[in-house]
């Protein structure tokens, strides 16, 4: 197998799995199937309890799968930890660790000396604008600013997928929508291969390559489509008839796929 042509990359088969409640065993994903290709924006987009951060566990090999295969770079790697990069909802900083430290630690775990580590996480907070924080601890400051401390730590890992679990839905509108545009820039710049969640359809269509519509619970790929606009992306992308048209789309498919259960 020729590792250079696959690295960077993600296939789900067939995934199956179920969670036991009481006797009963209760499936949550029924048949997931997606890809994810080098250097790519994917974004799932579903309902409320549709099984996707349990998907991102099954990718993290924190739960393993009843069925269906978990390809990265070529190779299976079921109940393997340790080869995504993966940020939770919640930002993940370790509050014991000055903001510097926290994204040092990355830097450590990716490869540098220490030292290495220390210099390059001040450029890294100086290049965010968070260079004034960097001896801060994590809980001085603001949502915002956690999260951009979050997602640099993610993205310095250097591991060869980013998991990104609805990173922006505890942020205000205004914060979320700078987040978005902070978030684009900062990926165009390194393409690294990601894997998104959100439920919002307008942060979907803004960020993403290709998007996966799922149903509720037990998931399934309802339809996989492709986002034509150009990169970078404008701001005012949103205006576009051809997105006003993408999102009357997935609107009609999240309700229908949400009246089709309840
Ligand atoms: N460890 C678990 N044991 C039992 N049920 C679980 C477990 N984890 C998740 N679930 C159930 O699986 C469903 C999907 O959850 P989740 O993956 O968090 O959905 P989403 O991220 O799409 O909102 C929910 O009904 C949730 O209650
Ligand atoms: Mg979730």
């Amino acid at each position: 197998m020729t590792g250079s042509l696959v690295r960077n990359t993600l296939e789900l088969s067939g995934i199956y799995k179920a969670y036991t409640r009481g006797k009963q065993q209760v499936p949550v994903l029924s048949d997931i199937n997606l890809q994810v290709k080098a250097g790519e924006f994917v974004t799932l987009i579903g309902p409320s309890g549709s099984g996707k951060s349990t998907l991102f566990r099954l990718i993290g090999g924190v739960e393993r799968a009843d069925r269906g295969t978990i390809v990265i770079d070529g190779q299976e790697v079921s109940g393997q930890r340790g080869l995504i990069s993966y940020m939770p909802q919640q930002a993940a900083l370790f509050p014991w660790l000055s903001v510097r430290d926290n994204i040092s630690s990355a830097l450590v775990t990716a490869g540098a000396s220490k030292s290495e580590a220390k210099q390059s996480a001040m450029e890294w907070l100086e290049r965010i604008q968070l260079g004034h924080v960097a001896k801060e601890y994590p809980h001085v400051l603001s949502g915002g600013m956690q999260m951009r401390v979050s997602f640099l730590r993610a993205l310095l890992m250097k591991r060869n997928l980013m998991c990104l679990d609805e990173p922006f839905a505890a942020l205000d509108a205004l914060t979320r929508a700078d987040m978005q545009r902070w978030l684009l820039q900062l990926w165009e710049a390194d393409r690294r291969s990601v894997l998104f969640v959100t439920h919002s359809i307008e942060e979907a269509l803004m960020l993403s390559d290709r998007i996966y519509v799922l149903s509720s619970a037990p998931a399934t790929v309802l339809r996989e489509i492709a986002i034509p606009f150009e990169r970078p992306r404008r701001a005012d992308v949103w205006t576009d008839p051809a997105f006003v048209e993408l999102k009357r789309e997935v609107l009609a498919l999240l309700e229908y796929g949400d009246s089709m259960i309840g």
